[in-house]
Parts: structure tokens; C-alpha cells; sequence
């Protein structure tokens, strides 16, 4: 049942992050920390059309994660494979939609190969869209954008004054997804880490001290409700404190 207290169609951007924090508390190897999140993601998942969330991209992998040993990475990269052979007939089965946005390129070929799979499995489907950021970089998404456009440029299908923001978000990775309403951020962290750049310019932010294998659909939930809270205002002004309001009312 829809809770109505949250606005729906929400789009919520997600840095599932803590994983290793949460695994060495435990005394674990951060792998183990890693396949936690794994299952505490499918449990956000499955709850998301229930909390009125159209969209949900998560950050699984970013441009910069390359840097850490070879050994987490290969068991990272072997999680995403897994995930994706055990759970995408389960998500397609949920009317979820998959997208995979980053640099596919430096993903291994059998990797490359079940995202397309998986994406064209679920494609069409309309309960949720599910975005996965992986080799991931804002900055990165930014750049390959930029040499489209210049591309455009060369050819002579675009001159430089005519390139507008609607331009950029065409294409970039994300596009044609909306941008984000919501971002939360797990693990205690309060900072982007090159995340969604351009899409994240007017979301609203949420941090939590919780690792992300600890999250639970009550901490999601009251995510959202915090953000029904906010007054999003894009830069104007909002309508009850607009001068013509306050004359009307005087
Ligand atoms: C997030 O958890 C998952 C990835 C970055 C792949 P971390 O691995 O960053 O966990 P912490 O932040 O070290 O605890
Ligand atoms: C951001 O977390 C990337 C993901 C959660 C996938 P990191 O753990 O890599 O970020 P930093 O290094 O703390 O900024
Ligand atoms: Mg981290």
C-alpha cells in the first residue's frame, strides 16, 4: 500500500557506502561486507514501488574504486556477476527496469555481456527503473559528453553557441532518466564522491551514519519522509512568501 504521506514518482539516487566499515566491525574481510549490501540492496529494491520511488540509482562502483587492491576489485566484479545471473529474471518478474551507466569498456567482456542481456530482458518494464552506476564517474560522464558534443561541433551538425543544457543532458549516461529528487547517502560519509554531478544541481540530500548492509526499509522510509519535509524552491521564491501573497494577504 502506497504510503501517502511521501510524494510519488520520486526518483532517489543512492551511495551505498560502509560496506567495508561495517564488515571489519564484524571482524570480516571487507568482501564479505560487500555481499551484505548485496542483500540489503534487494531488500530496498523490492521496497521501492511500495514508498512511491519511480526510479532508483544506486552507486555501486565508481571511476575512482579501480584504485583499490586487486583483490577486492576481482571479488567486486564477481559480485556483479552473480547478482546479475541470480536476481535479473526476479527483477524483471517485479516490472523492473534495468540501466547500467558508467564505463562499460573497462568492465570485463563477460560483465559487458550479461548487463546487456539483463538490460534487454527488462527492458520496457514500467513498475521501477533501476539505474547502476558502475566504473562510474561524474566527472568522467561529464568529459564523454563534452566530446559528443564537440564531435557534433566538427561535423558542422551543431555550432558552439547552440549548445544548450537540454544538449548535455542528452548526452550524458543518465539521459532520458530524470534527474534525481533524492540523494542518500550511507556510511557516515557527507560527500559526492563524483557522483551524478550535473543530475544531483538541485536534489535534496540526506546522509546517514548507517552502513549500508544495516539500512533497512524503515530507515529508507524515513529518508523519504525527511525529504517530504523539504521546500524545494529551484531558486525562486517559494509561493506562500511571494511579495503579491503577502500584499494579498495584508
Ligand atoms: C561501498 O562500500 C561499496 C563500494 C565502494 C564498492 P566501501 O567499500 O566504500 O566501504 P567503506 O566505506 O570502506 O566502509
Ligand atoms: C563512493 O564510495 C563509491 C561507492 C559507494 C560506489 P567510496 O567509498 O569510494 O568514496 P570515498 O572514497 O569515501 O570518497
Ligand atoms: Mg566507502
Amino acid at each position: 500500500m502506497q504510503d501517502h504521506t511521501i510524494p510519488s514518482g520520486l526518483h532517489v539516487a543512492m551511495i551505498l557506502d560502509g560496506n567495508g566499515r561495517w564488515a571489519q566491525s564484524q571482524g570480516q574481510r571487507r568482501l564479505y561486507g560487500h555481499h551484505k549490501g548485496a542483500k540489503a540492496l534487494k531488500n530496498v529494491v523490492l521496497a521501492c514501488p511500495d514508498l512511491g520511488v519511480r526510479y532508483l540509482t544506486v552507486y555501486a562502483f565508481s571511476s575512482e574504486n579501480w584504485k583499490r587492491p586487486k583483490e577486492e576489485v576481482s571479488g567486486l566484479m564477481s559480485l556483479m556477476e552473480q547478482y546479475l545471473e541470480e536476481e535479473i529474471q526476479a527483477l524483471a518478474d517485479q516490472g523492473v527496469c534495468l540501466k547500467v551507466i558508467g564505463n562499460r569498456q573497462r568492465l570485463a567482456p563477460s560483465l559487458q555481456k550479461l548487463i546487456l542481456k539483463a538490460e534487454a530482458l527488462t527492458e520496457g518494464n514500467g513498475r521501477l527503473g533501476l539505474q547502476v552506476a558502475l566504473s562510474y564517474g561524474g566527472r568522467e560522464d561529464i568529459v564523454k559528453a563534452t566530446q559528443k558534443l564537440a564531435m557534433c561541433v566538427q561535423n558542422q551538425t551543431m555550432r558552439p553557441e547552440d549548445i544548450t543544457e537540454t544538449h548535455i543532458t542528452q548526452v550524458l549516461w543518465t539521459y532520458p532518466w530524470p534527474d534525481p529528487d533524492l540523494l542518500i547517502r550511507l556510511g557516515g560519509e557527507q560527500r559526492l564522491s563524483n557522483f551524478l554531478l550535473w543530475q544531483l544541481s538541485y536534489s535534496e540530500f540526506v546522509f546517514l551514519p548507517r552502513y549500508f548492509p544495516d539500512f533497512t526499509v524503515q530507515d529508507f522510509r524515513e529518508a523519504l519522509m525527511a525529504y517530504s519535509q523539504r521546500q524545494r524552491k529551484f531558486g525562486a521564491l517559494p509561493s506562500d512568501t511571494s511579495e503579491s501573497a503577502s500584499m494579498a494577504s495584508a
